[in-house]
Formats: C-alpha cells, sequence, structure tokens
C-alpha cells in the first residue's frame, strides 16, 4: 500500500514542507528568509518569527501542490534537531498539533539523516547509492565523512574540529562584503577567477578530521594586509579570491575523502548538504569518477540546502520500520549523530 508522509523542516533559516509518496517526491516547498542577509548570518530570534509566520502557509501550498488533503496523509515527519532550538521548536510543535488533531503517527527525524538520504529520493534516470557508500556531507552547520551501511547505520568516520565547510563560505563572503550566505556568491564569482592565483593556509591535523578556521584567518590576514596597501584591492581581485578560496576549501574536502576512500576501500561516494551545491565540488566529484573510478552521487541542485523533502524521506522509512514519536517529543538543538 501506498504511504503519504508529510515531511517538516524548520532547523535553520528555511520553512519547508513535502509530501511523499513512498520514495516519489509530490512536492516541496521552500520559504527562504530575506531578513538575515544584512546581519551576514542567521539571527536566531528572526528565523523563529519569521517560521511562525511560514509554516501554515507552506505546508498549505505542499498539500495542495501535491494534490492530497491533509486526510490523506500516512504519517508527519519532522525536524528534531540539530539546529537552532527556536526555529526547531516551531517545526515540533506544528508537527505535534498536526499529527494529533489528525490522529496521524508523528516521526522524528534527525536532519543530517536526512541530508545523507535526500539520495534515495526517486529521481528518473538517477540510480541510488548501493550500499555501503560514503557521504560527505558539507552543510553550514557541518562537515563530516560518514560510513553509510544502510538507511538506518552509519558511522562518523570523521568530522570538522571547528568552522563547517560551508561556514568558511560565508565567513570568507562576509570579509569580501557580501551578505548571508555566502556560499553561492563565491561559487558564481570563482567561475571567471584563477584559482591559483592566492595561496592560503591547509590545515595538517591527523586521521580524517577537518578544521577551517585556520584557512578563514589566513583569508583574513590576506586581504586585510593587500588592502591597507591599495584600498581597490578586493574590487580589483574579487573573482580570483573566490576562485582560490573555493580550491583550497574543495582541496581541503577532498584531501580526507581520498585518505578515507582509501582506508575503508569503499569507492561509492556520494556528497550532501548545502555546499554540494557548490559547482567546484561537484566538478572534482566528476572527476574522481573518470580519473579515480569512483561511483559518485551527486544530489539534484534543490535537494542540497534544506529542504523538507529529504525529512520526508527518512520518515517513510521510520514509518515502515514502526519507529514513532510519542507528543512528549521536544526539540534537540544539538544531537549525537543518528541517535533518533
Ligand atoms: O545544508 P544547508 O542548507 O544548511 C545547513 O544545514 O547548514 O547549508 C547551508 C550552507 C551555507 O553555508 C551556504 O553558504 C552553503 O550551504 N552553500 C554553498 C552553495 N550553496 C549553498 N556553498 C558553496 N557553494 C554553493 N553553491
Ligand atoms: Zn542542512
Amino acid at each position: 500500500m501506498d504511504a503519504f508522509i508529510l515531511g517538516i523542516e524548520s532547523s535553520c533559516d528555511d520553512t519547508s514542507a513535502a509530501v511523499l509518496c513512498n520514495h516519489r517526491l509530490l512536492s516541496n516547498v521552500i520559504a527562504g528568509q530575506e531578513v538575515h542577509a544584512q546581519y551576514g548570518g542567521v539571527v536566531p530570534e528572526l528565523a523563529s518569527r519569521a517560521h511562525q509566520q511560514n509554516i501554515v502557509p507552506v505546508v498549505d501550498a505542499a498539500l495542495k501542490k501535491a494534490g492530497i488533503g491533509a486526510k490523506d496523509l500516512n504519517a508527519v515527519a519532522f525536524t528534531r534537531g540539530p539546529g537552532l532550538l527556536g526555529s526547531l521548536l516551531v517545526g515540533v510543535s506544528f508537527a505535534k498539533s498536526f499529527a494529533y488533531s489528525l490522529h496521524l503517527p508523528l516521526v522524528e527525524v534527525d536532519h543530517l539523516h536526512g541530508h545523507i538520504l535526500s539520495h534515495f529520493i526517486f529521481r528518473e534516470g538517477c540510480e541510488q547509492p548501493h550500499f555501503p557508500f560514503l557521504c560527505l556531507l558539507v552543510s553550514g552547520g557541518h562537515t563530516q565523512i560518514v560510513k553509510v551501511s544502510s538507511p538506518s547505520e552509519m558511522q562518523v568516520v570523521g568530522s570538522t574540529i571547528d568552522d563547517a565547510a560551508g561556514e568558511a563560505f560565508d565567513k570568507a563572503a562576509k570579509i569580501l562584503g557580501y551578505p548571508y550566505p555566502g556560499g553561492p556568491v563565491i561559487d558564481r564569482l570563482s567561475k571567471i577567477g584563477d584559482e591559483n592565483r592566492f595561496k592560503f593556509a591547509k590545515p595538517s591535523i591527523p586521521g580524517f578530521d577537518y578544521s577551517f578556521s585556520g584557512l578563514k584567518t589566513s583569508f583574513l590576514y590576506t586581504v586585510r594586509d593587500e588592502v591597507a596597501k591599495n584600498p581597490n584591492f578586493i574590487t580589483e581581485n574579487v573573482n580570483d579570491l573566490a576562485a582560490s578560496l573555493q580550491k583550497t576549501i574543495i582541496d581541503i574536502l577532498f584531501n580526507k575523502l581520498e585518505k578515507a576512500v582509501k582506508q575503508t576501500g569503499i569507492r561509492r561516494v556520494a556528497i550532501s548538504g548545502g555546499v554540494s551545491a557548490n559547482s567546484g565540488l561537484r566538478n572534482r566529484m566528476l572527476l574522481a569518477a573518470e580519473k579515480k573510478k569512483w561511483e559518485v552521487y551527486i544530489p539534484k541542485i534543490s535537494y542540497t540546502t534544506d529542504n523538507a523533502a529529504m525529512i520526508a524521506l527518512v520518515g517513510y522509512y521510520m514509518y515502515l520500520k514502526g519507529k514513532v514519536s510519542t507528543l512528549s517529543v521536544v526539540p534537540q538543538a544539538r544531537i549525537n549523530f543518528m541517535d533518533l
């Protein structure tokens, strides 16, 4: 029998609702929040207020677009964490009252689990990864290499010890005077820049862990020192600065990813999370498929940044397993990976 799952995502600055019929996406509605751009990052209090305004119309639009009524749903899946507590609270409270009023099962989902399993939303002509595979999860809050053994068994192989890759993009863009989120801006500028023009610090930490705070400082000092000599330095060199920064971030990501492939012997590699929208990273994956014979999985752009489709997909798996939550469930800003 078909299962219709409503997914709700509100962990950061996007309010999203999606409807899936089994693996197939029927709708995925996202309301972004322009309000943060001027502050250079997400302002938690403004985010939760915007979620409150958006949540009802977004869920309503997702159901209408899917062409089903609330009574046709089989379960309601929502992001329990990790994320901003005030933002999560809006989605969790809505999901609980919505499910309660319709007598529907409620399914809590780990946001990172959603990013990883976004590869399993049905796409015409696209194969889903076989298990096990490695997933490079790169977002604004997380940077991890995860060994994925089944839809519910995952193990973190390496993780960032300070900033996430997305934060490195966002902070560098802020230094150059661009609004949040900086990743898409750096990506766009990079396309016409010389990626070998500037050299920035790369970390040398053991194992599979990442670090991006040294790169941020090195970028900041380079810009600061050059601007002191020439006030027009940024405008005259912005494309080369962006391209060199992007290449450095991708080199850092790939250094550990290649090590993890060697160590585990797993050549099936996926990327997910907001930074997986980056054109340089996507190209580097295609290059690895060609030169290193990796089997690579690159998500559809609309499944890279935060979306409820991926939450509904995890919800679908959990629902099939009978893993439902009670009404006493509360949001959790920090979650040890896959604790849910
Ligand atoms: O997964 P996501 O939407 O939210 C979190 O769970 O954190 O990721 C947001 C991050 C931001 O840091 C944003 O700058 C980055 O993804 N991002 C990009 C690109 N598009 C979004 N970074 C690099 N290149 C892009 N094209
Ligand atoms: Zn995310």
